[in-house]
């Protein structure tokens, strides 16, 4: 079991939604100056070593951030020791996470948007095949869902136990 939060998150391409997400709880743990290990992963294999979607990256940049130098992966067995958590932006990609991992693993699975009390249970908005504006609709739900998920952590995390 890792001694400190270790968050996964995880959509299908990893180039897209989980990068965002990614993007977001850094900007996040770095407010508040969180110790969390953090990455992200896909469950499909079409885009290994790729950088983010151009338009993610656009959209990051916007709000502050560089992910030009974030590489796509796909979810290996070890992730669900490696974290405590692991993330899915949406429930077919977090049944797919039920499906992959093995029994006796410790990481909690979930969605990113069950972190923000009013929006559980919902998915992160997809914008692969949309207009680019859907990314603006991506980065807001992943932002919210990074802030929930913070302000849980900061109970937890011995860096704000000591504060
Ligand atoms: P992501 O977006 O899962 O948010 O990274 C997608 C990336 C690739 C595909 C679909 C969604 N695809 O079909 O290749």
């Amino acid at each position: 079991m890792p001694d400190r939060p270790a968050v996964l998150f995880v959509c299908l391409g990893n180039i897209c939604r989980s990068p965002l997400a990614e993007a977001a709880f850094r900007a996040e743990i770095a407010r508040r100056g969180l110790d969390v290990e953090v990455d992200s992963a896909g469950t499909g294999d079409w885009h290994l070593g790729e950088a983010p979607d151009a338009r993610a990256q656009a959209v990051a940049r916007r709000n502050g951030t560089d992910i030009a130098h974030y590489r796509a992966r796909q979810v290996r067995a070890s992730d669900f020791d490696r974290y405590t958590h692991v993330l899915a932006m949406d429930r077919d990609n977090l049944r797919q996470l039920q499906r992959l991992r093995a029994p006796g693993t410790t990481a909690r699975l979930g969605l990113l948007l069950d972190h923000v009390p009013e929006r559980v249970g919902e998915s992160v908005a997809d914008p692969y095949f949309g207009a680019a504006d859907g990314f603006d609709a991506t980065w807001t739900d992943v932002s919210q869902g990074a802030a929930g998920l913070a302000a849980e952590l900061a109970a937890w995390t011995p860096t704000a136990s000591r504060n």
